[in-house]
C-alpha cells in the first residue's frame, strides 16, 4: 500500500493561504509568528510543488505580489517605479547559477565575468524617498510594491534623510534604502517599553517598522531610526553610469551608504566577500541577514530588467539560518519591573553561530502552549538577527517519555503573591506591586515622583541607592527615612544638609490628598484621572479601602457600585479587585495609612454641585478665582467662562458686570460666595 499523498491542488492552496497569513503578520502588523528561515522554507515548499504542477497555480498566488497592502490609517502613495523584491540563494552553486543566467540573457561567453557590487542586506524595512528639484517631497513604505504608506511626516524626523540634494540632482528622483535600528538601540527601546508596561518588539526589524509606522510623528522622532541608502527608483535622468558611482553620488548628497559595500570583479570575489561578512555579522551594530549582489553597470541592469517580482540584475545571498538543537533543562519565570512574569527556557548550553546560548525567552504562557515546550524536550534554537536566541520548536520524536505539559504558575516566584492575567492580555502579572522585590524599586520611584507624592530629593537614583543599601524595602519605609538621617548624612555624596532636606521633604508629604495617595500606589490602569474619580466617589481612605475589599466578591453591592462609577470600566475594576485581593498589598496600604495623614476628598456623589456648570464673575473675597475654580471642580462641577442657557449657577462677587446681568436675563440662578462655599462643602481640597 502506498501512503496517500495530499491532493496537490489542495496542498498548494493551503500553502498559499499560510504564506499570505505570514505576509500579513510580517508586513502588515510587524509581528511575525515564524522565523525568516521558516518562512523561506514554506516558500521553497510552495515553489517546488508549483514546479511539479504549474497548471495548479492558486488564484491567490503569493509570488504575484510582494509585501502587504498599505495599512488603513495611512494615505497611499504610488511609487513612480514599483518597489520589487529580491530572489534568494543560499549557497555558492545557486549563486553561480544566477550569474550563468545573466550571461545567457545578455549573450555573453561563459567565461566572461560580470562586475558586481556586494552590499550587506540590512534587516530593516525598505523605503522610497521622492525628491523633486533636489528637495525631499515625500516618502513611502514598500506596501504591496505599487502603493506604499505615506510616512512623510515620520521620515522628516529622521536625521539620516537629507532634505536637499546637490545641484547635480535630476529633477525627479526616487531614492531607496533601508530604515533600521541598531541592536543596542533596539535593546534600549525594549527596556523602555518593558518599564512602561508596553509591548515588546520581537527584533530590531519589527521595532524599526513599528517605530516608523506611527500615527504620531513625535513617537517616531523619539526612536533613533537610521537609514542606509542603496538603490535607485524612477529618475528623470540616470545619475551615474555604474552602481558603485551611484553609491558615491548618494554619499555626496549626504546619505549614509553602507561602508562595507564593495565592488567585486567575479564570483570568486563574491564568495570571499560572503564568507567575510558572515564572519563579521555578529559584531556589526545592526542586523544583516545576507548580502545583496548587484550588477555594477546600470545599462546592463536596464537590459536585464525584471522577471516577475524581482530584478534579474540582483540577488540576495542569504546566510544560512544559525540553528542548533539542544535540551530544555528547566523552565524558569522572571519577574520584570512591572510585575510581568516571563518564562525562560534554561538550555543545555549550545553554540549557535559562534555564540554560546544557554537561555531563551519563551515569551508568555500562550507561546508555551502553542508550541508545547516541555522540560526535557529537545528544541531547535535559532539566533534571530543575531541578537536574541529564539526557540523555533520542539523535535517531537525526541520527547522523553513522561515529559509533562508545562503548567504556568499562578503565583509570583519572587514573592509568592497571586499572579493574574487580564482578559485582554497575554501577560500574567504579579499582583503584589507594593512589596514584591522585583517590582518594589519601580513602585518606590513612582510613589515619590513628581506626579504622585512629589518627594523632593527622592528621585530614581536615590531610590536605587537606598534600596541597595537596605534603607528602603517597601513604601512605608520612606516615612521612616528621617529616623536614619544620621546614617544618610554619612553616606558618600550626602552630608548633613542634604539629609536634613530630604527628611523635611518627606515629613512635608505625610499629609496627602486621597487622590494623590491612590495614584501613588501605582495600581495598574489607575492613573491620575481614575485616582481622582475614585477619591471623589469614596471620599476617604477608609471608605475606599472598605469598599474595595468588599468589591472582591463578584455580584456584591460594592462591586456593582464600583462598576457604576462613570469612567471606571470592568478592566479597571478588575485591577482594583486584584490589587485588594492580595493581602500583602493591603498590609502595605495600612502601614502607609498609619504613617500618613491621607486627607479626605470632597465626595461628588449626590453633591449639589455635581455635574453642574458654574460661571464666576466679579471679585471674590475669601479666595482667588483659581482656588474657587479648583473647589468647584473638586465638588464635581464644571467651570465655564461665559453665561449661557446651559449654565446652572453664576457665582457673583463684588463689582460683577455683564455676566450677572446676563444671568438675570436668562433666569440662571445666582449664588453668593457664601452660598457657593456652603454648596461646595466645607472641606475643600488641600
Ligand atoms: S536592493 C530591486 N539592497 O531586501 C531591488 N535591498 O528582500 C531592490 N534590502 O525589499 C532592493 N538591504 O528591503 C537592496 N543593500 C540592499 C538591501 C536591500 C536590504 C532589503 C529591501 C528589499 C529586500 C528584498
Amino acid at each position: 500500500m502506498t501512503a496517500s499523498r495530499p491532493d496537490p491542488a489542495a496542498e498548494l492552496a493551503r500553502l498559499a493561504a499560510e504564506i499570505a497569513r505570514h505576509d500579513a503578520l510580517y508586513h502588515g502588523q510587524d509581528a511575525p509568528e515564524i522565523s525568516d528561515a521558516e518562512y523561506d522554507a514554506l516558500k521553497a515548499r510552495y515553489r517546488a510543488l508549483l514546479g511539479e504542477h504549474p497548471e495548479l497555480r492558486p488564484a491567490e498566488d503569493p509570488d504575484a505580489h510582494v509585501g502587504a497592502p498599505p495599512a488603513e490609517g495611512f494615505a497611499k502613495l504610488r511609487h513612480a517605479e514599483p518597489m520589487l523584491s529580491l530572489d534568494n540563494v543560499f549557497d555558492a552553486g545557486a549563486f553561480e547559477e544566477w550569474q550563468a543566467r545573466i550571461r545567457r540573457f545578455l549573450g555573453l561567453a561563459p567565461d566572461t565575468q560580470v562586475a558586481m557590487v556586494g552590499e550587506p542586506k540590512i534587516d530593516g524595512l525598505s523605503i522610497n524617498l521622492t525628491y523633486r528639484d533636489g528637495r525631499f517631497v515625500h516618502g513611502a513604505t514598500r506596501g504591496d510594491g505599487i502603493l506604499g504608506e505615506d510616512v512623510t511626516a515620520n521620515l522628516r524626523t529622521i536625521a539620516d534623510i537629507p532634505r536637499k540634494l546637490g545641484d547635480d540632482a535630476p529633477d525627479l528622483i526616487e531614492i531607496r534604502g533601508e530604515i533600521f535600528l541598531t541592536k543596542t538601540d533596539f535593546l534600549a527601546l525594549n527596556a523602555a517599553q518593558e518599564a512602561a508596561g508596553e509591548k515588546l518588539f520581537a527584533n530590531p526589524r519589527n521595532a524599526a517598522a513599528g517605530s516608523l509606522r506611527q500615527k504620531d510623528a513625535a513617537i517616531t522622532a523619539s526612536r533613533p531610526l537610521k537609514l542606509f541608502a542603496y538603490a535607485l527608483g524612477a529618475a528623470s535622468r540616470r545619475p551615474a553610469p555604474t552602481h558603485a558611482e551611484w553609491l558615491d553620488r548618494l554619499r555626496a548628497w549626504g546619505f549614509s551608504v553602507n561602508p562595507l559595500s564593495r565592488p567585486l570583479a567575479d564570483a570568486a570575489a563574491a564568495a570571499a566577500f560572503q564568507a567575510e561578512l558572515a564572519d563579521q555579522r555578529a559584531g556589526l551594530a545592526y542586523d544583516i541577514d545576507g548580502v545583496v549582489y548587484k550588477v555594477d553597470a546600470l545599462d546592463l541592469q536596464a537590459r536585464l530588467g525584471f522577471v516577475g517580482r524581482a530584478p534579474r540584475w540582483a540577488i540576495a545571498w542569504k546566510f544560512p539560518a544559525e540553528q542548533a538543537t539542544t535540551r530544555i533543562n528547566r523552565i524558569t519565570i522572571q519577574v520584570g519591573r512591572t510585575g510581568a512574569l516571563t518564562p525562560v527556557a534554561e538550555l543545555e548550553p549550545v553554540g549557535v553561530g559562534g555564540v554560546l546560548v544557554s537561555r531563551a525567552t519563551l515569551h508568555n504562557e500562550d507561546e508555551i502552549a502553542r508550541k508545547d515546550f516541555r522540560v526535557g524536550d529537545t528544541v531547535i534554537v535559532q539566533r534571530a538577527g543575531d541578537v536574541i536566541p529564539q526557540l523555533v520548536g520542539v523535535v517531537a520524536e525526541k520527547r522523553p517519555p513522561g515529559a509533562e505539559k508545562f503548567v504556568f504558575p499562578d503565583h509570583c516566584p519572587v514573592c509568592g503573591s497571586h499572579a493574574v492575567r487580564a482578559a485582554d492580555e497575554a501577560v500574567r502579572r504579579c499582583t503584589n506591586g507594593l512589596s514584591c522585590p522585583a517590582q518594589v524599586q519601580e513602585r518606590l520611584r513612582h510613589f515619590a515622583s513628581r506626579a504622585a507624592l512629589d518627594i523632593e530629593g527622592l528621585g530614581e537614583k536615590t531610590v536605587v541607592e537606598f534600596f541597595q543599601a537596605g534603607l528602603l524595602e517597601s513604601l512605608p519605609d520612606i516615612f521612616d527615612l528621617p529616623t536614619h538621617e544620621a546614617e544618610i548624612a554619612a553616606r558618600e555624596g550626602w552630608g548633613a544638609v542634604s539629609a536634613a532636606n530630604l527628611s523635611r521633604a518627606i515629613r512635608a508629604r505625610r499629609a496627602a490628598p486621597l487622590e494623590k495617595f491612590i495614584f501613588a500606589l501605582g495600581i495598574r490602569r489607575i492613573g491620575e484621572a481614575n485616582a481622582k474619580l475614585l477619591a471623589r466617589h469614596y471620599g476617604s481612605l477608609a471608605s475606599w479601602e472598605q469598599a474595595m475589599l468588599a468589591a472582591r466578591e463578584v455580584g456584591s453591592d460594592a462591586r456593582l457600585e464600583l462598576g457604576s462609577i462613570a469612567g471606571i470600566g470592568p478592566a479597571i475594576a478588575q485591577e482594583l479587585v486584584d490589587f485588594f485581593d492580595e493581602a500583602r498589598n493591603v498590609a502595605v496600604l495600612d502601614a502607609l495609612a498609619a504613617r500618613m495623614h491621607v486627607q479626605d476628598a470632597v465626595r461628588t456623589e449626590g453633591g449639589q454641585l455635581a455635574g453642574k456648570i458654574l460661571v464666576f464673575t466679579g471679585t471674590l473675597e475669601r479666595m482667588t478665582r483659581d482656588e474657587a475654580g479648583a473647589r468647584a471642580e473638586a465638588a464635581g462641577a464644571k467651570v465655564a467662562k461665559s453665561v449661557s442657557r446651559k449654565t446652572d449657577f453664576v457665582v457673583v462677587g463684588a463689582e460683577a458686570g455683564s455676566k450677572a446681568a446676563k444671568a438675570a436675563e436668562l433666569g440662571v440662578r445666582v449664588l453668593s460666595e457664601d452660598d457657593f462655599l456652603a454648596m461646595a462643602g466645607a472641606s475643600g481640597p488641600a
